[in-house]
């Protein structure tokens, strides 16, 4: 197996054009989307708007943060900063936040906060931060996801991506006790998502004195049992994220084991399903699975050593490289980049339509973007 180096090496050319085409689509698109809070598109390709409490609602302007920061392009910033402003919104209503301000604040207020030093971000974040903490069970030992009455022992698998906000905080107000808050959780997801074999459990729910799991949830995959594709992402990515702020080899060990049955059940195409326990026909993809689990797959495989490292970055530029040529739309007349992006798997008689299947969704074109800038050797990400 090729190492990392000789990976870069050989995939440098096609990286290269590629950032090419996505920076010029974005420049359009980055000043047609200005004052919107983006997700998705609409049937001319412009951009939907969700608004200032969706979880999406970090993610069109952190993927602008993410392209100042590499391209210095001016124009990335503006987008930026006047989409972050309008989730101001989605702080004052902070009785309505749940625990996806990780997603929300970490990667556009945080982003800014670590690229321009603007103390009004790093208040929003810090303030998102402590709304994070304040979620977490004492006798459980763990992050409660949702608001909802009948949802309060619940965890889910996404949230290992709100911990970076948790570290953040911690190193920002020297105050350990937001890391060992953030580390409580992902131990607490080792012991209830993780499975033996390596696939992920979307949610758990936990007796409310002990944090014994008492149910679990197939959620957003087919069934319980299942192991929706995009989870396996987030725990992948999620696992990687906590090692490298704590550099605890438990997290580094559970990401290769997410990773390990990732590569495992992508099919010979390399284009991620869904769910990889739902039937084979028909066939729903999930680019937005893909892009994330690449990110996870290079940032493993670039803290393991030279020849182990390799599979994984090779495992990510398999699925990076069937992904463009499959599901990636560069023309800048639409504001799509990542097609086929799956929201949940159309299960118990919902129609593929209502489950949001090969869609435009906006965190797809994130992490297809910073799956390719970490290839560049790109400097800045938020996480
Ligand atoms: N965090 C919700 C999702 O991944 O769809």
């Amino acid at each position: 197996m090729k190492n990392y180096k000789e990976l870069l090496n050989e995939n440098k050319d096609w990286v290269e054009e590629v950032f090419k085409k996505i920076d010029k689509k974005m420049q359009s698109v980055t000043l047609r989307s200005r004052d919107k809070i983006a997700d998705g598109v609409d049937e001319k390709g412009f951009h939907k708007e969700v608004s200032p409490n969706c979880w999406t609602s970090g993610f069109w302007p952190g993927l602008n943060y993410m392209l100042y920061a590499y391209t210095k392009n001016d124009e990335y910033l503006k987008t930026a900063q006047t989409v972050e402003k309008k989730l101001d919104e989605g702080l004052k209503n902070y009785d309505e936040l749940h625990h996806d301000v990780g997603f929300m604040w970490h990667i556009s207020s945080g982003a800014n906060y670590q690229i321009t030093k603007d103390a009004d971000s790093r208040r929003r974040n810090l303030f998102a931060a402590s709304t994070l903490f304040s979620r977490f069970v004492l006798d459980g030992g763990y992050i409660r996801a949702w608001n909802a009455k009948n949802a309060e022992n619940w965890t889910i698998i996404d949230c290992l991506m709100n911990l970076p906000i948790l570290y953040f905080a911690s190193k920002e107000l020297g105050d350990d006790r937001f890391k060992r808050v953030a580390m409580a959780h992902a131990d607490m997801a080792i012991m209830d998502h993780l499975r033996e074999d390596g696939s992920i459990v979307h949610i758990a729910e936990h007796d409310r004195e002990t944090g014994e799991v008492v149910k679990t949830y197939g959620g957003q995959g087919i069934k319980e049992g299942s192991s929706w594709s995009r989870g396996q992402a987030w725990g992948l990515y999620g696992f990687v994220i906590s090692y490298i702020h704590t550099g605890e080899e438990r997290y580094l060990n559970a990401a290769k084991q997410v990773a390990n049955y990732f590569i495992a059940n992508c099919c010979d195409d390399w284009l991620p399903r869904v769910d990889f326990r739902a039937p084979s026909t028909p066939v729903y993809y999930d680019s937005t699975a893909g892009a994330c689990a690449a990110c996870g797959l290079i940032e493993l495989g670039k803290r393991l050593p030279e020849d182990e490292g390799g599979m994984y970055v090779n495992a990510a530029l398999k699925i990076l490289h069937a992904m463009e040529e499959k599901f990636v739309d560069y023309s800048p007349e639409s504001d799509c980049l990542l097609g086929y992006g799956t929201v949940r798997y159309p299960a118990n008689g919902m129609t593929p339509e209502k489950a949001g299947v090969h869609i435009s969704i906006i965190y797809g074109d994130y992490f297809y973007t910073e799956a390719i800038l970490k290839l560049l050797g790109a400097e800045f990400f938020p996480w």
